[in-house]
């Protein structure tokens, strides 16, 4: 393709992203496929002449659009928002023309700078302390951008994982393998964090602890203390605590205000993990809810959730950067330059060395909005939740299971779980609406989340619309299927007989499945916790903790092993 049928194709392509968008509430939010629909509609030989680029694009509509499930659909009310703008679309476009790859400050350095400036822009929006922004005189903090919230876990858990070991070293003398340190390491987080905390910690080869949150699903400091204190008494060493303001399941928030000052007299690293509700604390109505931030050592928000910013852009900033680094330069001779001393690199703040100029697309869209458009669009969400909210507790044959506080509704049918999971399947096979489920306090919730980026009142009445015709709907169906099976003297001929035989082995398949999650989470918790990962373990004595011979490495005894990989 040359520049003239680019300049073609791009302004086609540019109005298929218009009618896309602005037509798409005509699709159905979920698409009606089953796994592998694609392989029957695309060659499974890669064409080896040029095709015509409208034959491409013909096939984009009938083979992909079928397939997809519409996350900037006003329907779409799953998991949380989607960032998408036009602004951000065009920010991506422009970054993806100019093609660097911002590893080095040398290596690309606009690409470096603007992203140190829009992480300091975007610190003051949502006013972090000083401490983590880069232009404050003498500060030893700054910004960056890294893939996904996932990532900036890890690094941190990376970062403090180094710093825990160099204190070791110092306490116990340089002779103790590193290894043999990585042992007595413990990490901490709230049964309502992220899974992504413990694929950091199985990544990491470090034992996290999981700790049960207060009835608002809050991490609390007395919780954490006592957790902590039993591990120094075991011989372990307390060096990471990941808390997350905004959870996943409820958006609720942990107690950082109490967590903080465990943390200071224990001497974790403390990070918080607000990948969504970060950015409401552009508001500075919901900066209330960060209270306690300046125990942080570490803090991640996704503007590609919500902010307007297309994935990918999840911002992290650190109080001192060189604590961030230490533990992951490498410096071949072939990445150095003569400004290596001076300029921020970022290929030492993250994983990745390749690195796509993504501050384009933030700094495009919070110059076309300003902070007051962007505080205007996170305040219509959050009051579109409340409308819900509303709506729900109109109902009396509803329930509304968390403290509505920014953009996410957790609601139920009062009645059991698998009247909710029957209402949830209905809505979502239906293609009308999308949500997705949660435990809240061992109770299975249906999230509603306000996603589209220009959601409206209309919006939500249609949503609770749908909700409430099909709750009678289900209801009705339970209660029908309830009175059947009371009447019901069964006699089985053959085929009853069949059809119990694959029910059977459905049943059978389902137990199966749910005996791997339970391994799984069998797992997570025995690398988690001492106790169940190791029964016998020893007191042991502060001198000579680190030299013994108890199975304490972080990998699993054989028992478990054997258990596990069964
Ligand atoms: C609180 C929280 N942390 C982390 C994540 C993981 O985000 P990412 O997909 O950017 O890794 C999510 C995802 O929704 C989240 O809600």
């Amino acid at each position: 393709m040359d520049g003239v049928e680019f300049r073609k194709h791009g302004r086609d392509m540019v109005d298929y992203i218009v009618d896309y968008l602005d037509n798409i509430d005509s699709r159905r939010v979920t698409p009606n496929t089953e796994p592998g629909y694609l392989q029957n509609l695309i060659p499974s030989e890669p064409p080896n002449e040029p095709e015509e680029w409208d034959t491409i694009m013909d096939d984009v509509e009938k083979k992909i659009m079928i397939g997809m499930t519409h996350w900037q659909h006003p329907r779409f009310h799953a998991y949380f928002p989607a960032g998408n703008s036009y602004p951000s679309i065009l920010g991506d476009m422009l970054g993806d023309a100019i093609g660097c790859v911002g590893f080095s400050w040398a290596a690309a350095p606009a690409c470096t700078e603007l992203e140190t400036i829009v992480l300091d822009w975007l610190g003051k929006m949502i006013n972090l302390p000083d401490d983590f922004l880069s232009c404050k005189k003498g500060s030893k903090g700054g910004g960056v951008i890294q893939s996904s919230a996932s990532e900036c876990v890890l690094d941190c858990l990376l970062a403090a994982r180094t710093q825990a070991i160099r204190t070791l070293k110092v306490k116990y003398g340089d002779e103790f393998e590193e290894a043999a340190l990585l042992s007595k390491l413990m990490a901490y987080c709230s049964k309502e964090a992220h899974s992504c905390v413990e694929k950091a910690a199985m990544i990491g080869f470090v034992k996290l602890r999981i700790l049960e949150p207060d009835q608002n699903c809050s991490l609390r400091g007395h919780i954490l203390r006592q957790a902590m204190e039993e591990d120094i008494q075991n011989g372990l060493h307390p060096f990471f605590v990941s808390t997350t303001l905004g959870t996943t399941g409820c958006c609720a928030f942990d107690n950082l205000q109490e967590i903080g000052p465990v943390c200071q007299e224990y001497g974790p690293w403390l990070h918080v993990d607000a990948s969504y509700a970060g950015n409401a604390f552009i508001c500075p109505e919901n900066q209330y809810l960060m209270k306690g931030v300046e125990y942080a050592m570490s803090f991640n928000t996704n503007p590609n959730k919500w902010m307007l910013v297309n994935f990918d852009c999840s911002t992290m900033w650190v109080r001192d950067r060189f604590k961030l680094t230490q533990a992951l330069v490498v410096d071949p001779l072939y990445l150095q330059h003569s400004y290596s001393e001076t300029a921020i690199d970022y290929r030492h703040w993250g994983i990745p060395l390749s690195r796509r100029f993504r501050s384009l697309k933030l700094w495009f869209v919070i110059r076309s909005y300003g902070v007051s458009g962007l505080q205007d669009y996170i305040r219509e969400h959050c009051r579109l939740a409340k409308v819900f909210e509303e709506y729900v507790l109109s109902d009396r044959r509803f329930e509304v299971c968390n403290t509505v506080k920014l953009g996410l509704v957790c609601f139920r049918l009062r009645g059991s779980d698998e009247l909710n999971q029957k209402l949830l399947s209905t809505i979502n096979a239906s293609g009308r609406l999308h949500m997705v489920p949660a435990s809240v306090n061992d109770k299975y919730v249906i999230r509603f989340c306000v996603c589209a980026q220009n959601a409206t009142d209309d919006d939500i009445e249609y949503a609770w619309k749908t909700v409430g015709k099909m709750a009678t709907d289900v209801i009705e169906k339970m209660q029908l299927m309830g009175e059947e099976r009371e009447q019901e003297t069964k006699v089985f001929d053959e085929e009853d007989l069949e059809k119990e035989r694959q029910d059977m082995v459905q049943r059978l398949e389902a137990k199966n499945r749910k005996t791997l999650q339970f391994k799984r989470s069998f797992f997570v918790r025995m690398v988690s916790d001492p106790k169940i990962y190791n029964p016998k373990i020893v007191k042991l004595k502060q001198d000579m903790s680190l030299v013994d011979e108890t199975p304490s490495s972080p990998t699993i005894s054989q028992l478990e092993y054997n258990y596990y990989y069964e």
